[in-house]
């Protein structure tokens, strides 16, 4: 009898998926933290701020309610899915109805959801890096190719409209937006996101724009919403949102997509077919998130804006680190190429993959290389978490440069 060839346990298309560097580093700082190790992580994507009272009240009401207990439409609650449209209209501008809402679980979700839905085999994708982990993993899975248009720190980490055409191919179908942005801070001006907007229709291009870091913005930085700055996108735009980071809620698992309908009837499906509704008790939180005032987040902004003033001011104080002001979400993103090829205790790492290990090893800091956002040579620092442990956190970096050897 022929011998059948062997079948590969695991799916080449998840075989192909890289696991999230950010989860991992924080999952690996975690673990060292509970054996009982003194580490300070810059790798967690959270706020650390408990969720607000209020919300978390809600919540353990809806508990006891019964009508609770059982499945939902799979888009999620009507009266969710209005105050999504109604949190939309103030927040951004952007007018929709609530049919043109459906509710995931999480942000992640969302654009999970958006690429499947959008994504044909062999589409391609422009993604701007340095870009956040998942979206070029959830276009892979979506069949599609993800096309990284690079951006550079001198740039701010934006893209150049006049070079975008060189990205375009007759596949190309949709386009990555995220303001502020996850991992740079970079936040898009009036002007920019104008420009940007126009040569996405004048391409006849969809658009994911990923507004979950919308409130986290400084100075007189704003987020501008790409279907509201240039209404002809309407369309062809899908926008991802959802209550993690706005209310310290990552661990409830509330996001949504914002979309044409036949997109979200589309979407919808999918989900019906792979997670249905969001538990009811997340949903009936993120109501109470969303209906009511914006006071927690304003809160917070403000001892982020703190954090980030400082953890800028160390960094650059490092020889060999060079830091962007960030302009929003909760992140400092630096060059550590002035760090590398010297000699740390007999290592002399030649990458930021390398580097982070080293400083994660003897300076027990955990950070994220860029390698992780495509830009090798950079290192991301999320910067929610005290002012305490941020000054002790890059002083051991500070300390550890100092004692080493250049070659
Ligand atoms: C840019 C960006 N989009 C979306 C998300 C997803 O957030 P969640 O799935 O927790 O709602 C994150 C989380 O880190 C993010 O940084």
């Amino acid at each position: 009898m022929e011998t059948q060839p062997t079948k590969p346990r695991i799916s080449t298309r998840i075989e192909n998926v890289a696991e999230s560097a950010t989860l991992a580093i924080d999952a690996k700082a975690k673990a060292l933290k509970a054996q009982g190790m003194d580490i300070i992580g810059f790798g967690a994507g959270e706020p650390d701020f408990p969720t607000p009272e209020r919300i978390a009240r809600v919540a353990a009401q809806a508990c006891l309610d019964p009508k609770n207990h059982r499945y939902t439409p799979t888009a999620g609650l009507p009266e969710l899915r209005e105050a999504i449209a109604e949190k939309t209209k103030r927040d951004s501008g952007l007018q929709v109805s609530s049919s043109q809402v459906l509710v995931t679980n999480g942000g992640k979700h969302a654009i999970f959801n958006t690429f499947a839905t959008l994504v044909g085999e062999g589409d391609e994708v422009l993604i701007p890096s340095p870009y956040w982990t998942t979206y070029p993993e959830a276009v892979k899975l979506a069949g599609g190719i993800p096309v990284e248009v690079p951006t550079t720190l001198e740039n701010g980490f934006k893209v150049k409209v006049s070079k975008l055409n060189n990205y375009l191919s007759p596949r190309t179908k949709l386009f990555v937006h995220v303001s502020p942005s996850n991992p740079t801070g970079a936040v898009y001006n009036l002007d920019e996101s104008k420009e940007l907007a126009q040569w996405l229709v004048d391409n006849d291009l969809w658009v994911m724009a990923d507004e979950i870091y919308e409130h986290l913005v400084y100075d007189d930085h704003k987020a501008w919403s790409l279907p509201v700055v240039e209404p002809r996108l309407l369309d062809k735009a899908v926008v991802v949102n959802g209550v993690a980071k706005t209310y310290a809620m990552t661990g409830w698992r509330v996001g949504w997509m914002i979309a044409p309908q036949d997109v979200i009837g589309a979407a919808t499906n999918l989900q019906s077919q792979s997670t249905s509704n969001v538990s009811n008790i997340a949903q009936r939180a993120a109501i109470e998130a969303l209906e009511g005032t914006l006071d927690d987040v304003a809160k917070m902004k403000v001892a982020f804006d703190r954090r980030r003033v400082l953890i800028h001011g160390l960094l650059n104080a490092i020889p060999g680190v060079e830091c962007p002001m960030p302009e929003g979400a909760f992140y400092a993103f630096a060059s550590l190429e002035g760090l590398l090829k010297r000699d740390y205790s007999g290592i002399v790492p030649t990458t930021t993959a390398e580097l982070a290990e080293v400083i994660l090893d003897q300076a027990k800091v955990a950070i994220v290389p860029g390698e992780a956002f495509g830009t090798p040579g950079y290192a991301r620092f999320s910067y929610a978490m005290g002012e305490k442990d941020i000054a002790k956190g890059i002083g051991r970096i500070a300390e550890l440069v100092a004692g080493s050897r250049s070659m």
